[in-house]
């Protein structure tokens, strides 16, 4: 019996995708993949008019099957004891981007990456940040150029409303992760922008 594939699913703070973000899971589980959650310090902590905390880590926990990394000494052993396949990071925020960009390693997500990397195996974003064509873009271009780094296909969510916003769709993770696995990237990346 083949074993199955391990993912690593990272959430950071974009509150408004963290729906998608738990069908993304669901969908991987469903596919037959053991997938175990991962928080960042913020995402873990924060009430918000999209749910709050302790409501996310109970459903994170239930659609796994598994505790939550929420930590930086949790995230730690990811690599050495080489625990994914794959680290997907859905939703990425603009902060964990710059971070991620310029090798800052302060939360349990960016720990788990940074950890992840030293195997040398493939990390995905689903980029969900308001400043995607301004302050994150820099950062976004970096991360592109970068070894073992995928995007999931993004697009301008609300190109007249919010001009600089991008939001990747997070269904397209499972095509995105087997692609990767494969060490290529899916493509097109750029997807027709949604109307307003
Ligand atoms: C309700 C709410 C929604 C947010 N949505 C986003 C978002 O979609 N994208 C983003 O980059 N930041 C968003 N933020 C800001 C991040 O949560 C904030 O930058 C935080 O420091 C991110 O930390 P993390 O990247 O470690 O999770 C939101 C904050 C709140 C309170």
């Amino acid at each position: 019996m083949t074993q199955p594939i391990r993912v690593g699913f990272a959430l950071t703070g974009s509150f408004c995708t963290f729906a998608r973000a738990l069908t993304a899971i669901n969908d991987l589980v469903a596919r037959g993949f053991d997938v175990t959650s991962i928080l960042s310090e913020n995402a873990g902590a924060f009430d918000t008019r999209f749910g709050t905390a302790k409501e996310w880590r109970t459903r994170l926990t239930e659609a796994t099957g598994k505790p939550i990394i929420d930590s930086i000494v949790t995230a730690e052993p990811i690599g050495p004891k080489a625990m994914f396949d794959a680290l997907i990071v859905a939703p990425c925020t603009g902060n964990t981007l710059a971070k991620l960009a310029h090798g800052v390693t302060d939360t349990p997500v960016t720990m788990a990456v940074k950890s992840h990397l030293r195997g040398a195996r493939p990390v995905l974003l689903a980029v969900s940040t308001n400043d995607a064509l301004s302050g994150s873009a820099a950062n976004i271009g970096t991360l592109l150029n970068r070894k073992h780094f995928y995007f999931v296909p993004l697009r301008q969510d609300a190109p007249t409303a919010k001009p600089c916003s991008l939001v990747a769709d997070m269904v397209q993770i499972p095509a995105t992760l087997e692609a990767a696995l494969h060490g290529y990237q899916l493509q097109p990346l750029l997807l027709a922008p949604n109307e307003g």
